[in-house]
């Protein structure tokens, strides 16, 4: 069989254990979570090494050939699905935990790394890295940077962003940009590392990271309220802020079509309160010493209770308890089982708006398909919605409709067509309801400058 000339060109370099034929991986995958498509590329590269990796983006320049890269392939967003034409890069042999440095409490690590090894390293070294995602087995280090994930306790730690000192990217045409440091201030012109973080594989290839951690979480407290009103649920996260003097770490909202749903669905899990609310809260707070901070909390719940924000609350006695409540919430992760034809979103607005628009989306989804399923959840605390939605026997101009429902809303009220998962393929269309014609220049014109073949990632992030 004749090979085209780039994947010759990438065996000579660098030999067939890095680079394997379009015949001999048919039987991976190639789509992440997302439902869009994707096709077998030319060949997978799965280099060892940063070296091996900057010379054969040399030569994918020489060739103009498209590249994506791949982590764990959890992505909701299209953004690590491959075209026949394009060469995979996957960074599954680079996934050393370099580092764990306790006195700067930093840890280094290849971007091949899951998320749970970065938190299992740090736990060993006696500090915590608290970002999470439910994906965490299977998401890499790097893919979390590539789509700034967020997840459920950026409410205290920030987004993926927020938990990066430093790291080490390969451009398009090779050159290696080395800023693994580990220094906390940095002002010294264009800061390359968040140009990196959140841009989906389209500006360079992340290779090795060093991730900020935390003194270890050695009181936890967890709720599940009940709550009346979206304006008790505001009332609520703003009297926990006030009373909480270590934060609140999880404000996770259900609405109670989720809650119904997943326990109507799931096996072994049930609200952990008997009556319906029309707002599930699931709130949770890391302090520093037991048992004060049970204590503290506790009275915060009582005053809510008093003050009749919440309804009723559940107060989690074990790590048990606090478990099953976070199954519930982590439980999303049973929706490619359950729902295969759901249309997802991942929406912001800002806190005051999002009962609101909440109601808009679900109002106007019942209304014009009495027989869908709509379901309501969201990171609240950061203004961060997801809509769940199916219809029975939905087309393609359904899908197209529906998602010309809810980002028409989102348009209205200024919110962003994607608070955490990204863009890849699957937003492109509608990025511009959320940035400028002037935000999209600038947009175009890093991309030209970092990448003027456009082989990092075509098609994705960017609209044609
Ligand atoms: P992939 O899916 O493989 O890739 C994602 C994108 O990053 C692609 O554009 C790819 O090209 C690029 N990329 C990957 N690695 C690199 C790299 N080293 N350098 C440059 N670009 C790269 N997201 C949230 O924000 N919050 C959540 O709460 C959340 N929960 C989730 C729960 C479940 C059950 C699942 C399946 C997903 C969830 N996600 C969530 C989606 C989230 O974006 C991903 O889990 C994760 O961040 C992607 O990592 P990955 O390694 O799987 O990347
Ligand atoms: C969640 C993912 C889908 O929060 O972002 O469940
Ligand atoms: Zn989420």
């Amino acid at each position: 069989m004749a090979y085209p000339p780039i994947v010759i060109a990438l065996i000579e370099a660098l030999g067939a254990d890095v680079v394997s034929l379009r015949e001999t991986i048919a039987g991976r995958r190639w789509a992440d979570w997302s439902g869009e498509p994707a096709d077998i590329p030319l060949a997978l590269l799965r280099p060892r090494s940063t070296a091996q990796l900057s010379e054969a983006m040399s030569i994918c320049t020489l060739y103009c050939q498209p590249v994506v890269v791949q982590g764990g392939l959890t992505g909701l967003a299209g953004g690590a699905c491959t075209r026949a034409s394009d060469v995979a890069i996957s960074l599954e042999r680079m996934t050393r935990i370099c580092e764990v440095d306790p006195v700067s409490a930093t840890l280094t690590a290849e971007a091949g790394a899951t998320l749970e090894s970065v938190q299992n390293a740090a736990a060993e070294a006696g500090l915590t890295f608290p970002f999470d995602l439910g994906a965490r087995g299977s998401c890499t280090i790097g893919g979390n940077l590539a789509t700034n994930a967020g997840g459920n306790r950026v409410i205290k730690y920030g987004m993926a962003r927020d938990q990066v000192l430093g790291l080490e990217a390969v451009l398009a045409n090779g050159d290696v940009i080395d800023s693994t440091h580990k220094m906390v201030k940095n002002n010294t012109g264009y800061d390359l590392r968040n140009l990196m973080i959140g841009s989906e594989g389209t500006l360079g290839i992340i290779t090795r990271v060093v991730l900020r951690l935390r003194p270890p979480a050695s009181a936890v407290a967890t709720a599940w309220c009940g709550v009346g009103t979206y304006e008790s649920v505001t009332g609520l996260l703003s009297l926990a802020l006030r009373r909480l003097p270590t934060g609140v770490s999880a404000f996770e909202v259900m609405w109670p079509s989720f809650v119904d749903y997943m326990t109507t669905h799931v096996p072994d899990i049930r609200n952990p309160l008997d009556e319906r609310h029309n707002f599930h809260v699931l709130m949770e707070s890391v302090g520093t010493t037991e048992p004060e901070h049970q204590e503290v909390f506790q009275c915060f719940l009582e005053e809510a209770l008093e003050e009749g924000l919440i309804e009723n609350a559940a107060l989690a006695q074990s790590k048990g308890d606090a478990a099953e409540f976070w199954r519930i919430r982590d439980s999303t992760a049973e929706f490619p089982v359950l729902m295969p034809d759901l249309i997802a979103f991942d929406v912001s607005f800002s806190i005051a708006d999002i009962g609101r628009a909440a109601q808009e989306c679900d109002a106007a989804l019942r209304n014009t398909w009495p027989t869908s399923t709509v379901l309501t959840y969201g990171h609240l605390g950061d203004g961060n919605l997801h809509l769940i939605v199916q219809v029975p026997g939905a087309d393609a101009a359904t899908v197209d409709a529906v998602e010309n429902l809810v980002y028409g809303i989102v348009r209205d009220y200024r919110g962003s067509v994607s608070a955490e998962h990204g863009i890849g393929s699957k937003k492109r269309d509608v990025l511009g309801h959320t940035r400028s014609v002037a935000e999209l220049a600038a947009m175009r014109a890093i991309k030209a400058a970092l990448d003027p073949h456009n082989i990092l990632n075509p098609d994705k992030v960017l609209p044609a």
